[in-house]
């Protein structure tokens, strides 16, 4: 990987990668992938999750590295899946989210970004407001074809979702701090 990205984003996930490469673009700042399976903590709290991440992290790339992790906080069901939503979308995925909830379909994506460079560990956190849909719509991936954020649409089919997403807010948060550093 040539040594002239900014920052690099250590992830398995490419959709995530794509989004925050093109988020960061727009802020004026580069992003590496650095693909790989991260240690992930067993927590209640993502921020703590990101930081065990982010630390595992930079002890594989040597470089300065930017972690994520997300939950979709549902407001029926207690916040469920939370800290949880990978594990649930594994399980039960969208169709059994979406027999789960109830009239109340109120809920929030939430993003954390952390960053480490061996001496340095700082995280973001940001979330987007919305809603989860009667039926999948789009074809995105995760549980984008059931959130609905701001503009009305699932994020699988909204244009707009990488200028308002949980992940665009807390990347903004991360490059106005780090471009200033
Ligand atoms: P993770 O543990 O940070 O990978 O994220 C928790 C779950 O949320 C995973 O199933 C992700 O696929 C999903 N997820 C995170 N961000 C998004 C998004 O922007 N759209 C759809 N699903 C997402």
């Amino acid at each position: 990987m040539p040594p002239s990205y900014d920052v690099v984003f250590a992830s398995s996930n490419r959709h995530k990668y794509s989004e925050a490469r093109q988020i960061l673009d727009s802020f004026g700042m580069t992003l590496g992938f650095f693909r790989c399976r991260l240690e992930e903590l067993q927590s209640d709290s993502l921020v703590r999750i990101a930081a065990g991440k982010a630390r595992d992290a930079f002890s594989r790339c040597n470089r300065p590295v930017i972690v994520e992790d997300d939950g979709l906080f549902i407001d029926s069901l207690g916040g469920f899946p939370g800290p949880y939503s990978s594990y649930v979308f594994e399980t039960i995925g969208n169709r059994g989210i979406l027999k789960l909830v109830g009239s109340k379909r109120s809920a929030k994506f939430v993003s954390v970004i952390t960053y480490c460079d061996g001496t340095t560990l700082k995280s973001f956190n940001a979330s987007v407001n919305g809603f989860i849909s009667r039926r999948q719509s789009g074809s995105g991936w995760g549980y984008d074809p059931i959130f609905v954020g701001s503009d009305s649409e699932t994020f699988a089919r909204s244009k707009l979702k990488n200028e308002s997403s949980h992940r665009y807010r807390a990347l903004k948060k991360f490059s106005s701090w780090f471009l200033r550093m």
